[in-house]
């Protein structure tokens, strides 16, 4: 008998691309493969992202056009879950759009989603679950992972910090921490298992722990996991900079395993902005965290996501970011036009900015930071850096990894090198990449 087989698309953060291996690790537990092509799936997922508009377009615009396939092949099951059907009336909504969507699950209900699997199997009718509260932390959800030699583990989920403009906090509900035994159990089994970089996850990695987890402190679980034995890279993202503490910089500094990067939103370099955004932290109070990492962990990588066109941004306080990109020196920054959520703060708030305003300050954003970019990227130039060989670009016939500060490299090597460290003397620039040839460290 053919196997039976699942496509998943991903819309969206780390987070979900993580997400989806445990969808995946569900549907193989299940006896299901992966399709070669979304045409042939019997099954396919898809796990949607609502912090943006254009993500929303997006799943959209995908789903629909499924309805072919679906009329082709009446024993195709499609399922829809993630951000986007978790917000208030949403999933009676896309129903009522595509109502040959098989199941709709929320982000609450993603570990269970074998159940509801099983459920739209045995009654052959549609199946509607999204929980309006999230439950407690379900360990076990097996996992199957796709990003060798690269692994993601969730430390925490959920938000409770409201920024006025992010849907986050409404989709995934409150912090919760995952206990450090089970995070460092998961992670001694990854490094067992050969992984090479393990990446920590959650909407605010530093405030782990907060939500009365025995007491164990972001800092504290960053030190439990280098000390597991074996050679290994350790990143995590993300921090919200009011809760960057020293101890998590000087964690980061004792350990060789702990990359020297920190993904640090900034989102605005105005103080106004920042107050209306609800950050709760000032541009003095950024620069000062970014000050005393930097010293504590000399030559710290920082990268950050800005965004431009918030509610009421006038020039000045678009100038007034601009300024302080070029000061913070970010390796590499996200930037994003902003996008009102419906629920959010900001979506009420008045002097929404015309997208034409918006486009021509993210357009001069991005000029300033490729400028910072390339600047850092120069001071690369001649330097033999370590990498974590992540992958072989058939193309360009190269290998490709990160060295510790997050900089992609690529170089020339067999496509057996993946997994591995290696040492990279970087010779050339090529837009945020940079191109450099194996090298031998002298001793
Ligand atoms: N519009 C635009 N960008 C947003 N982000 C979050 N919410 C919105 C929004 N409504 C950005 C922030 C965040 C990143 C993950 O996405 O910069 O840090
Ligand atoms: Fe959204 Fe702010 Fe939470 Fe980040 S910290 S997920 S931007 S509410």
């Amino acid at each position: 008998m053919e196997n039976r087989t699942y496509h998943i698309v991903t819309f969206g953060c780390q987070m979900n691309v993580h997400e989806s291996e445990k969808l995946a690790g569900i549907m193989r537990e299940l006896g299901y493969e992966v399709a070669r092509t979304e045409e042939e799936a019997d099954v396919i997922l898809f796990n949607t992202c609502c912090i943006r508009e254009n993500a929303e377009d997006r799943a959209r615009g995908n789903i629909g056009a499924l309805k072919k396939l679906k009329q082709k092949n009446k024993d195709l099951i499609i399922a829809v879950g993630g951000c986007m059907t978790q917000q208030p009336g949403a999933a009676e909504k896309l129903k009522k759009m595509f109502p040959f969507i098989d199941i709709i699950f929320g982000t609450h209900n993603l570990e269970n989603f074998k159940e509801l699997f099983l459920r739209r199997i045995a009654a052959k009718r549609s199946v509607v679950s999204v929980d309006e509260k999230e439950g407690e932390i379900r360990e076990g959800t097996p996992k199957f992972r796709t990003s060798y030699p690269n692994a993601w583990v969730n430390i925490m989920y959920g938000c409770n910090n409201f920024c006025t403009y992010c849907i986050v906090p409404y989709v995934r509900g409150r912090e919760r921490s995952r206990k450090a035994e089970d995070i460092v159990a998961e992670c001694r089994r990854l490094i067992r298992d050969g992984y090479k970089e393990i990446t920590l996850l959650g909407q605010n990695v530093n405030s782990y722990g907060n939500d009365g987890n025995e007491g164990v402190t972001f800092a504290q679980l960053l030190r439990q996991i280098a000390s597991i034995e074996g050679k290994f890279r350790i990143r995590f993202m993300t921090s919200h900079p009011k809760d960057l503490s020293r101890d998590v910089a000087y964690a980061v500094r004792d350990s060789e395993k702990i990359c020297k990067a920190v993904h640090l939103p900034i989102q605005s370099g105005s103080d106004r902005i920042l107050r209306l955004m609800n950050r709760r932290y000032t541009r003095e109070d950024y620069l000062e965290k970014l000050a005393f990492l930097r010293e504590i962990v000399p030559g710290c990588a920082v990268t950050s996501d800005i965004m431009v066109g918030f509610p009421s941004e006038t020039e000045k306080d678009f100038l007034e970011t601009c300024e302080l990109v070029r000061k913070a020196k970010f390796l590499n920054a996200f930037t994003f036009v902003y996008s009102p959520r419906k629920g959010t703060k900001a979506a009420e708030m008045d002097e929404q900015i015309p997208e034409e305003t918006a486009k021509d300050r993210i357009m001069r954003l991005i000029e300033i930071q490729n400028e910072v970019s390339r600047e850092i990227s120069e001071s690369y130039l001649g330097k033999v850096r370590e990498v974590l060989c992540e992958g072989y670009d058939r193309e360009k016939s190269m290998c490709y990894g990160r060295d510790d500060s997050g900089k992609m490299i690529y170089f020339k090597a067999d496509e057996s090198l993946i997994g591995e460290f290696t040492d990279v003397e970087v010779e050339k620039i090529a837009g945020i990449s940079l191109l450099g040839k194996s090298a031998k460290r002298g001793k």
